[in-house]
This record gives C-alpha cells, sequence and structure tokens, in this order.
C-alpha cells in the first residue's frame, strides 16, 4: 500500500491509497459516513459506505471525535464536487489516537480562546494557509537575496547596545560582562559584513520591547536586513521595490490556493510592480493637510497617517527624507537639507502600512561620534562601529523588512498575530 499525501492525489486516481491524518470534520447520511481528513498538505473527503466496510469500521467511524489521528486506505475518485477534485471510496480504518471533545469547533470562538488555544488553533485550515504563504514568502526573499550576488551573513541577538532607541529594549544578564540586550535590528552588525562582502543581508528573529498594543506590533518578529557598500538612498529605493516585487508577484504566482482560502481580493497585490511611487515626508505631509488632518511638520506618522497616505496609491509607496530628529543616529543627513535624513519607509496600501524602514548611512566619523553623542549612546559601545568610518569608509545603504508585516498585508489579515506560530506581544507570553 502507498503513503501519500493529499496534495499529490492526482497521481493516484483509480489507485489504492493509504492517507495519515487527522479528522478535520465529519458527516453522515444513513449508510454513508463523511470524514474530512487532514493531513497538513491539504483536506480530503473520505467515504465509508457501510455495505462497503467492516461492522467494526463503520462503528469507528461514527465514534471517533475532531482531531483523531488516523489511516485512511481506499481508491482515489475524481469529484468534482469536492474542493480538492477528490475523493477517497475508502475501504478501511485505523485509528492511531482517538480524540474527544476537541477544544476547537466549527462554531465560533472568542480571539482570546483561539489565541490561548493557538497550538491547536494552528491546525485550521485558514491558519496553515497563512503559514504556507509564509513560508513561500521567507524562501522568496532568500532566493531574491541569493540570486542578486547578496551573501547571507548572520548577526548576534545578544548585543551589548542598542541600534533603535533605548526605549524598546530587552535586556539580560550576561555572566560577569554585565548587561546585553536582545538585537532590535542587525543593521549595525550588517554594515560591518557589507565592508567585507559588498551586498550582504541577514535574516532573523527581531526583538522590541514595544508598549504598544496594536495590529502591526510584535515584540518578537522575524527582519531580513540588507546591506550595500557604494550605494545611496537611490540605489536603496531600486532594490527595495525591485525586492518587493519579486516577492510579491511570486506569491501570487505560487500560493493561489492559498489565498482563495484565506479570501484575498488579490487586485491590489498585482500592481506590485517596479516603478513604486516615490514621495518624500513634505510631499507625505501636505496630502494629510489636503485631507484635513492637522499634522505639524516633524512628527512622526502615526498609523492612521500611514494609512491615509498609501490610501492615496494603488501599491505601496516610498516615502524618503524623513526629519532627522524623528529618525535613529545612524542615517546620513541630506546634503541639501540638514534638517533631513536620507531615510526611507515603504507604507504598503490598504491600511497595512509600514512594512520597509531603512536609509543611506552616515558615513562621516565626525558627524557620527557627534550623533552618538547627542542620542546620549555610550560611545564606548560604538567603537567597532566607528572603525567602520575610520578604514575605508563607503556611501552604503540598506533596509530592514518586517516579516510579518509582509505577511498581514499579502495574507489580507486584520492582525499580525496570525502570522505566526507563536505570536509574542505585550499582553501574551503564552503558550
Ligand atoms: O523601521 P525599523 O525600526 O528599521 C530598522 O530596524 C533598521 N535598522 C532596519 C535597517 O535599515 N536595516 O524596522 C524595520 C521594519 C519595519 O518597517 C517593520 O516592518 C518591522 O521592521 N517592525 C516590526 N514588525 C512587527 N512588530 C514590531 N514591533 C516591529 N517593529 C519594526
Ligand atoms: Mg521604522
Amino acid at each position: 500500500m502507498q503513503k501519500i499525501l493529499v496534495k499529490d492525489l492526482a497521481h493516484h486516481v483509480g489507485k489504492e491509497i493509504t492517507l495519515y491524518g487527522w479528522l478535520y470534520n465529519k458527516r453522515s447520511s444513513g449508510k454513508l459516513k463523511f470524514l474530512m481528513l487532514r493531513d497538513g498538505s491539504g483536506i480530503v473527503q473520505c467515504v465509508y459506505f457501510k455495505g462497503n466496510v467492516s461492522g467494526k469500521v463503520f462503528e469507528d467511524a461514527d465514534r471517533i471525535g475532531q482531531e483523531s489521528s488516523i489511516e485512511v486506505t481506499g481508491k482515489v475518485k475524481e469529484e468534482q464536487r469536492s474542493p480538492g477534485g477528490f475523493e477517497i471510496d475508502a475501504t478501511n480504518l485505523k485509528i492511531i489516537s482517538e480524540a474527544h471533545n476537541y477544544p476547537i469547533t466549527p462554531k465560533e470562538h472568542g480571539i482570546e480562546f483561539l489565541m490561548d488555544h493557538r497550538h491547536l488553533w494552528l491546525r485550521s485550515s485558514k491558519q496553515t494557509a497563512i503559514l504556507k504563504v509564509r513560508a513561500r514568502i521567507v524562501k522568496a526573499i532568500r532566493d531574491f537575496f541569493d540570486n542578486n550576488g547578496f551573501t547571507l551573513a548572520d548577526t548576534p541577538i545578544l548585543t551589548p547596545s542598542a541600534c533603535e532607541g533605548t526605549s524598546t529594549l530587552f535586556s539580560t544578564d550576561y555572566f560577569d560582562l554585565g548587561q546585553v540586550y536582545l538585537t532590535q535590528s542587525g543593521q549595525l552588525y550588517a554594515e560591518a559584513n557589507a565592508m567585507a562582502l559588498g551586498k550582504v543581508y541577514n535574516f532573523g528573529p527581531t526583538f522590541r520591547a514595544e508598549k504598544s498594543k496594536t495590529r502591526r506590533h510584535l515584540t518578537e518578529f522575524w527582519m531580513v536586513e540588507p546591506e550595500v557598500a557604494f550605494a545611496d538612498l537611490n540605489d536603496n529605493m531600486e532594490l527595495a521595490e525591485q525586492f518587493l516585487e519579486y516577492v510579491v508577484q511570486t506569491i501570487l504566482k505560487d500560493c493561489e490556493k492559498e489565498l482563495n482560502t484565506l479570501e484575498r481580493d488579490t487586485t491590489l497585490l498585482q500592481n506590485v510592480k517596479v516603478p513604486l511611487p516615490r514621495i518624500s515626508y513634505d510631499e507625505a505631509v501636505n496630502i494629510l493637510k489636503e485631507k484635513g488632518i492637522d499634522f505639524e511638520w516633524g512628527k512622526d506618522f502615526g498609523g492612521g497617517d500611514e494609512t491615509i497616505i498609501s490610501n492615496q496609491f494603488d501599491r505601496p509607496v516610498m516615502v524618503h527624507r524623513y526629519p532627522a530628529e524623528i529618525k535613529a543616529f545612524y542615517m546620513k543627513r541630506d546634503p541639501e537639507n540638514e534638517k533631513l535624513a536620507l531615510a526611507l519607509d515603504v507604507l504598503a496600501p490598504e491600511g497595512y502600512g509600514e512594512i520597509i524602514g531603512g536609509s543611506q548611512r552616515e558615513d562621516n566619523l565626525d558627524l557620527l561620534i557627534d550623533r552618538i553623542k547627542k542620542h546620549n549612546l555610550p560611545l564606548e559601545h560604538f567603537e567597532w562601529y566607528l572603525d567602520l568610518r575610520k578604514y575605508g569608509s563607503v556611501p552604503h545603504s540598506g533596509f530592514g523588512l518586517g516579516l510579518e508585516r509582509t505577511v498581514s498585508w499579502i495574507c489580507g489579515l486584520d492582525h499580525i498575530r496570525e502570522t505566526i506560530p507563536f505570536p509574542r506581544m505585550i499582553y501574551r507570553k503564552t503558550p
């Protein structure tokens, strides 16, 4: 007997096969029992006809509860009316582990209940679709950089200093060496890697002790960060738009089934093609003013502001040249206007907001020392970083894309908590 996956049923039509999985749902009608089997690759209906199977099999099929683990043997039949296009004409059923009273039933549950049962909620078809899209996005990200001359160079998670401001640091004791922090961004190390390898990226977990309880914030999230030597802000924008086009178009091509399960309207995603619109911070402020928002120049955009700005476009918009005051210490100033940093944020449409943050980096040693002091950061922790400006400093740029915000946008989700198997948020550390 061949052990096969639901996703491969098309290759086995007319043959007797065995499937291993869990009971997703079931119904019966007289002499027929319909068991929906899910195996992680898909869901298929297995039909038990009383006249075709032993009395024990028919009784078992009747008794077992949702999420019992089972082995089903039967013949693969084409069935246009079935969701996947196939059905199993079942001849045998073996129970691997019988389950009863599974807490998550097809009825509606509140979000807190589902989050408390996240370890089980993951089994539902919407959640598995999201996780499949996430995995495909990760691969598309890696493929893009690997195929465009970038070297993967990982950066540390335990770090001695802040990268993105001191207010969102998680700290822990580090033997006799004092405190270390969970990384907020691998960028500073990526800059060192770029001076060694030219074009690099790091991709891994990132931590922010975010006090914000929003649908866009996690305390633990994944970020991919490319960093490129001899690249200015324009090169950075070109890289960002090519990268986004590749990722989104790849998902549209490869994840049609999952996006259908999620009932994602992909009209706007189809537009994610080079060139993406580019506007300055000043122009973005003007958009807000035209919409009647009382926005003061110099402030950072809130989630609501980002939504208004991005709603003016039918694809992601790149916003550049922010007030230096609200941006990180390492950003290079605009030579045309000292008040501005050569920063870049990419805002996704449909209210998803910032998915990319980046900049051209300050490459002048004295200016950088000055900034570190002005930001009240301990200079001694940055000695190694300053070396990059002493020994062969070059113009360089990079950005970070938040994986979970990207998954949320591409899947069209209401909240970031569903984009990662076990989300960490201000009010949740379990399961
Ligand atoms: O804009 P951020 O803070 O930029 C940096 O960390 C730079 N050092 C990156 C670089 O230039 N190499 O964060 C980058 C992205 C954001 O645009 C957002 O997508 C995501 O990381 N992000 C978060 N995602 C989920 N939850 C949070 N709390 C996030 N904070 C940032
Ligand atoms: Mg940012």
